[in-house]
């Protein structure tokens, strides 16, 4: 079984033994409850670097809802059966304190790309990630990181924080791996109910028909109102947001000349879901 290191000390040891070998290092963070999206990062770290971390933890600073953080699925031993199949070289699961010890107190905060979109409606909820994955990168010396175009936004903030800080790690943005009936895959699935997960699909179905319709000429407003229509009319509770915007700033864009993403967000039997797909 993969090794699971628990210390910031103990990573940096082995980290610098591949270091001093010449050895190139992938990372691929997650809070667990791994399943094949996570598992197709950490095949992609394998392909292109010679030691490949996944990190594992539940990063209590981007839980803007108390409750979300204590429902989150904890499956560590499960994670590490599924990730000696990649395989990797080591787990990183550090607690809350060896993460962030007493007295800590530094935020990274990426402004723009952050703000509209899982930014309003989850308050503090990015500036939690940026923390995290910047002391992440810090951590595990990577010279490349890994994450899923499945949480779109994410990807564009940790791409602008890279860049803003001169951190000197590559990211690698990997297409999202979905369902055989096109729902993203997420440990968030699993708290759909047996109806709530039959009607899943319409959600991927309904934002690829709008993209399809916006690219054959139909208005980005008329084709946004049908998928929404389509959701609300196979049982989602709520539609959040649909929104076309440019693929990189995250600003609403009617511009089909710059590459643009539709981006979502709903409510399905008490379970937020996201989805997003290139327009
Ligand atoms: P988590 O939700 O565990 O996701 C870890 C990584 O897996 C993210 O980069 C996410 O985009 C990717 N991922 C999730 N589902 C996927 C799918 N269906 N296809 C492809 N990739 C998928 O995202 C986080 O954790 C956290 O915010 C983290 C970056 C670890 C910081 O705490």
């Amino acid at each position: 079984m993969t090794e699971i290191i628990r210390t910031v000390a103990d990573l940096r040891a082995k980290v610098r033994g591949w270091k001093a070998a010449g050895e190139s290092i992938g990372v691929v963070p997650t809070m667990g409850a791994l399943h094949e999206g996570h598992l197709s990062l950490a095949r992609a770290a394998r392909v292109e670097c010679d030691r490949v971390i996944v990190t594992i933890f539940v990063n209590p600073k981007q839980f803007n809802n108390p409750e979300d953080l204590l429902k989150y699925p904890r499956t560590e031993e499960a994670d590490a059966v599924l990730l000696a199949t990649v395989p990797v070289d080591a787990i990183f699961a550090p607690s809350p304190e060896e993460v962030y010890p007493e007295g800590f107190g530094s935020v990274v905060s990426v402004s723009g790309v952050s703000e509209p979109l899982e930014g309003k409606m989850r308050p503090g909820h990015f500036d939690g990630v940026s923390t995290v994955v910047t002391k992440l990168f810090g951590m595990t010396l990577a010279d490349r990181g890994y994450f899923g175009q499945k949480d779109w936004q994410q990807l564009q903030v940790v791409l602008k924080l890279v860049r803003d800080l001169n951190l000197p790690v590559t990211i690698v943005g990997c297409e999202t791996i979905r369902e055989a009936d096109g729902l993203a895959m997420s440990s968030r699935n699993v708290r759909l109910t047996a109806e709530g997960r039959a009607k899943a699909p319409v959600f991927y179905a309904a934002i690829t028909a709008a993209a399809t319709d916006i690219r054959a000429g139909l208005p980005d407003r008329m084709a946004i109102r049908e998928a929404a229509e389509a959701m609300r009319g196979a049982g989602f509770d709520r539609v959040e947001y649909i929104e076309l915007r440019d693929a990189e700033t995250l600003i609403p864009s009617d511009d089909p000349t710059r590459p643009r993403r539709m981006l979502a967000a709903a409510w399905l039997d008490g379970v937020r879901l996201i989805d997003n797909i290139p327009v």
